[in-house]
């Protein structure tokens, strides 16, 4: 297992679900974190409880709307400041939207969707890179989804953002390898957060977790994923340990994406 010692990373979205076991996985293995979220108080409470747990890790944390430039802007110089370098950048912090059909689709959600999923995703890597540029280097992990790769039903906004997440993740990778930059993105299959247990509300009020139960049936595993089989991929691609992965969209699923006809 890495050590993350002296090692700052960025995690957009840390105050729950992927982000905030992620923040988890890191500070287990004594990294300094700056731990970015809009919602204050869940994200002064995922501090508390990761300092009491790991006395070896560092934490700044910071409230910010990603799809603010300036807040962006805020926490990458508010982390240069505390840690004087970025290592490594978890770009995590997105929302679903609703389940709607494309036409009827709210146009003010939709809009909403591509400014935390798309434009937040872009702020941080325009404030980000520079530091690393700067310091020779770093590796960037940002997170698509399974439908970043897939369609998925009503749910246009999340699928176009998601698949604009790949191709940025690409398009970085390619003009900053020669900065040392590793730039990869993930895509989950369903894992089971806030979010996705919010996703299984909409579907079926009545019964969410019959919603839960029918769709862990269609994958090959039979279940969801947890938040801490993702942070273990995670932590790899932000680690020393990957050299030369770079430009993937790495799908954490189970092997759902790869099914064609009955599972
Ligand atoms: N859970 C899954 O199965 C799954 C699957 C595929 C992709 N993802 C992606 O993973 C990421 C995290 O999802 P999750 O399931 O942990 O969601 P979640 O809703 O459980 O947690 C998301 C966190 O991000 C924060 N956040 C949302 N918008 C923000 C904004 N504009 N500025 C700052 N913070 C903001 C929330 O307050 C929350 O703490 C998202 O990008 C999501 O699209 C999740």
């Amino acid at each position: 297992m890495t050590d993350f010692k002296n090692k700052t990373v960025i995690i957009t979205g840390a105050a729950m679900g992927l982000g905030l076991a992620t923040a988890e996985e890191l500070a287990s293995r004594g990294a300094n974190l700056t731990l970015v979220d809009y919602n204050e108080t869940e994200l002064n409470k995922a501090k508390e409880e990761l300092a009491g747990k790991y006395p070896e890790a560092k934490f700044l944390t910071v409230v910010a709307d990603v799809s603010n430039e300036d807040a962006v802007k805020n926490y990458v110089e508010a982390t240069e400041k505390e840690f004087g370098t970025i290592d490594g950048f978890y770009n995590n912090a997105g929302i679903e939207g609703k389940q709607a059909s494309l036409v009827e689709y709210d146009i003010n959600v939709f809009k909403k969707v591509v400014d935390i999923n798309l434009m937040g995703v872009y702020y941080g890597l325009r404030y980000v890179i520079p530091v690393m540029q700067k310091n020779g280097g770093g590796k960037i992990v940002n997170v698509a989804s399974v439908g970043g790769i897939r369609g998925v039903m009503n749910q246009t906004p999340y699928v176009a953002t998601k698949h604009a997440v790949a191709g940025i993740t690409k398009n970085t990778a390619l003009e900053y390898g020669r900065d040392n930059i590793l730039t990869n993105a993930i895509a989950p299959g369903a894992i089971l957060t806030p979010m996705v247990a919010e996703a299984f509300r909409e579907v079926n009020p009545a019964d969410p977790k019959a919603a839960e139960a029918q769709y862990a049936s269609r994958n090959p595993t039979k279940r969801l994923g947890k938040p801490s089989e993702v942070a273990k991929v995670v932590a790899f691609l932000l680690s020393e340990d990957n050299g030369y992965v770079s430009g993937q969209i790495i799908a954490i699923d189970g092997g759902e994406s790869n099914i064609y006809g009955n599972s």
